[in-house]
């Protein structure tokens, strides 16, 4: 029987608690057995520490692993000389060095959680943003110019490789899913900029050219400005969204918010070779180690990853048991104790992750009992 080996990321603040929720969700699935996991340091605390925040150790570990988790990593305050942050340099060199061009952000609103859109319900919001991962803005981190401190300059950077497969990506998705839950109808909608920066406007030509391979799937557009508007009056026309590295992170956390919370958020940040899963929200320090952060969004990543894997390895098993994570996950969340503060509830880290190994343990059907 094959064996997966999985590098542990916990990283700062929550991270370690979010991580190891997902950790013991996993190691109750019926694939227990066939995962290994190995921890390896990054973020702000392993830099405090040894001057580094993403040892080489760990590059050569999550290189030669079959999958990467990750918590989350970041402290306020911990900064390079420029200004910028230490601890989110594993997961954002991870991305350029393991050519991680793909972020898939599920935006679902699952049962059992209120949307704070009135009327919106479970169902009524299904929808996955797509984020280019290794362009864009983001590119120009630690390549910026900061000139006698007088002037600085970030480039954003597109090009027709990086932008022909997320579309190709945005595409396939769509052609996988069941469409739009306002209509049903498979759409892929490129949000961007293009009525104002030339790198926007050749992002929608390549996603126009790559569009007309995909006769079946409709094309649609929204500047990103106007977007932050229709994702909260009318969610239920998104199926899947494809844009640029900093427009999807900011969308991202928005289209979060919109189901619950950035806790809820899962993420998949996949290549061709590589896939590295966390939750889509940051290290949240003020709350760490007080076991009421929402683990929910690492839970859904770890099945996301088990789905990648069982995909990528032609092995069933890990199929069935991200389906099991989903499920489980969702009637945890349907129970008395299953939401966290976030969520409006009550219940614990360590609560809801309990929930979703008894869910699991049981074969899901008893855990909302
Ligand atoms: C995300 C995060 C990261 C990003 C940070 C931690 C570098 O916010 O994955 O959305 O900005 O991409
Ligand atoms: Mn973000």
């Amino acid at each position: 029987m094959k064996t997966y080996e999985i590098a542990v990321v916990h990283g700062d603040g929550i991270g370690p608690e979010v991580c190891q929720a997902a950790i013991d969700v996993l190691k109750a699935t019926p694939v227990a057995n066939a995962l290994s996991f190995v921890e390896y340091p990054a973020g702000a605390g392993h830099y405090l520490k040894v001057g580094n925040a993403f040892p080489p150790e760990t590059h050569a570990g999550c290189t030669k692993a079959d999958a990467i988790l990750h918590g989350a990593a970041g402290i306020p305050g911990v900064t390079y000389p420029d200004g910028t942050e230490t601890g989110i340099e594993f997961g954002l060199q991870l991305r350029f060095q393991l050519d991680l061009y793909a972020n898939v952000r599920p935006i679902k609103l699952r049962p059992g959680v209120t949307s704070r859109l009135r009327d919106r319900k479970t169902g009524d919001i299904d929808y996955v943003i797509l984020r280019e991962n290794t362009e864009g803005l983001y590119a120009a981190r630690g390549n910026g110019v900061n000139l006698r401190d007088e002037l600085a300059v970030d480039s954003l950077v597109v090009t027709r490789k990086g932008i022909e497969r997320i579309c190709r990506a945005a595409f396939e998705l769509a052609r996988k899913r069941n469409g739009a839950p306002g209509d049903g109808k498979r759409r892929v909608t490129c949000c961007d900029k293009a009525n104002v920066l030339r790198t926007y406007a050749f992002f929608r030509k390549v996603f126009d050219e790559v569009g007309e391979h995909y006769p079946d799937i409709e094309k649609d557009y929204a500047y990103a400005d106007a977007m932050t508007v229709y994702l909260l009056e009318r969610p239920e026309h998104y199926d899947v969204i494809v844009m640029e590295n900093m427009f999807g992170d900011i969308m991202s956390d928005l289209a979060a918010a919109t189901v619950g919370s950035m806790g809820m958020s899962p993420s998949s940040e996949i290549g061709d070779h590589h896939g590295f899963f966390q939750a889509a929200h940051g290290s949240a320090p003020t709350i760490a180690g007080q076991n009421i952060a929402n683990p929910y969004g690492t839970i859904l990543s770890a099945g996301s990853m088990l789905q990648w894997l069982g995909e990528r390895h032609n092995d069933p098993r890990l199929i069935d048991a991200a389906d099991l994570i989903e499920r489980s996950v969702e009637a945890a969340m349907m129970a008395p104790d299953g939401l966290t503060r976030d969520l409006g509830g009550r219940a614990t880290t360590s609560g809801v992750t309990a929930l979703v190994v008894k869910g699991l343990a049981n074969g899901v059907a008893t855990a909302a009992q």
